[in-house]
């Protein structure tokens, strides 16, 4: 039996349904400064002499890079600590390396499987906490998203409609869901009933709905998922940490909800616009994306080249905004 020894972090991010409507829509309003500060070359430091560590348990590219250049860009070090190399999960419990890398950090970041493992690592670390995805939840990937929403929409997010298609159990749909909820927005999962994101999510973004004004919508029908919606959004049908046997089972059930020119086109909008959190299978110039062809006959999965590629894509708007909103979330941490 462990105790905890100190009370989580108020600058820790754990989670979307931790935060307040204010508290994100501050993060994103922290983001855009600093996205303009580095932009403008007027950034000033305001981490200098802080240590973060960086685990991940998972494969990284947008993450890692993120937080490492935020990290730089503010004056603190990091330590990557990757899938293999340290002895967190194998001969160290999260209990016994949060209290440890609490000793020497001043923040840790940390992807991986279970929510509950960074959440206790929030409860014994006594430093900011910062989920950089689970299989729950991806809640930074959030924050860049909404920033990118709001830099192709003029007006308040609350008139932004957005629908995600595909694997709507996965952690970037649940995260979309109670994203949209929290903050009024439109918000549609377009999935296969199998694939719904769990009832007590779909609870949760409902509950928070009431409050905010939000409208939910969890549908297997992708014309209504899709029509009148701003921004189109879809990711992997497969995520980390799932066999890749899945794959067979997934495409028959999330081919009709693939991201075609005829979807786009579904929304009513021609100004719609196409968003992935990445990487995305788009072509078979992969590993992954060869074997997709070779199996199923299927030149990309979740999303077409042609949309991919399409002016209507701002998925490296999106890729980019991962740095502002992480170097936000990383300095209002200590302002907490
Ligand atoms: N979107 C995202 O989290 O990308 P990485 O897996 O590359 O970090
Ligand atoms: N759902 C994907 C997101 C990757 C950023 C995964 O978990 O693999």
């Amino acid at each position: 039996m462990t105790t905890v020894t100190s009370q989580r972090h108020p600058g820790s991010l754990l989670k979307e349904l931790d935060l307040t409507k204010d508290q994100f829509l501050g993060l994103l309003a922290t983001a855009a400064k600093l996205k303009r500060g580095k932009n403008g070359g007027s950034e000033t430091a305001q981490l200098t002499g802080k240590n973060f560590a960086l685990i991940f348990e998972k494969a990284s590219t947008r993450t890692l890079c993120a937080f490492e250049v935020a990290a730089h860009d503010q004056g603190a070090h990091i330590t990557y600590l990757g899938p293999t190399g340290s002895h967190i999960g194998e001969a160290e419990t999260v209990a016994d390396t949060a209290r440890v890398l609490g000793r020497m950090f001043d923040g840790i970041e940390f992807r991986g499987f279970d929510q509950a493992s960074v959440e206790e690592l929030a409860d014994y670390a006594g430093v900011p906490v910062w989920n950089g995805l689970t299989n729950e939840w991806h809640p930074t990937q959030m924050l860049a998203d909404i920033l990118t929403m709001t830099e192709h929409h003029d007006g308040p997010v609350e008139e932004i409609a957005y629908c995600f298609l595909g694997d709507g159990r996965n952690n970037v749909a649940r995260s979309l869901l109670v994203t949209g909820a929290l903050l009024g927005m439109d918000v549609r999962i377009a999935a296969p009933r199998e694939l719904w994101p769990p009832t007590d999510v779909v609870d949760a973004a409902r509950a928070l709905a009431a409050v905010s004004g939000a409208k939910v919508l969890v549908t297997d029908d992708v014309e209504r998922g899709v029509s009148g919606a701003h921004f189109v959004y879809t990711d992997v049908w497969v995520s980390m940490g799932e066999s890749d046997e899945k794959w067979a089972t997934r495409v028959p059930q999330l081919l009709p909800y693939r991201v075609t020119e005829q979807v786009m086109s579904a929304t009513g909008r021609p100004d719609a616009k196409f968003m992935h959190c990445l990487p995305s299978v788009h072509n078979a110039d992969t590993d992954l994306g060869r074997r997709v062809r070779d199996q199923f006959a299927l030149d990309g999965a979740e999303v077409t080249d042609a949309v991919f590629e399409s002016s209507a894509s701002i998925v490296f708007d999106q890729a980019e905004n991962r740095l502002h909103t992480i170097k936000a979330v990383m300095t209002q941490a200590f302002d907490a």
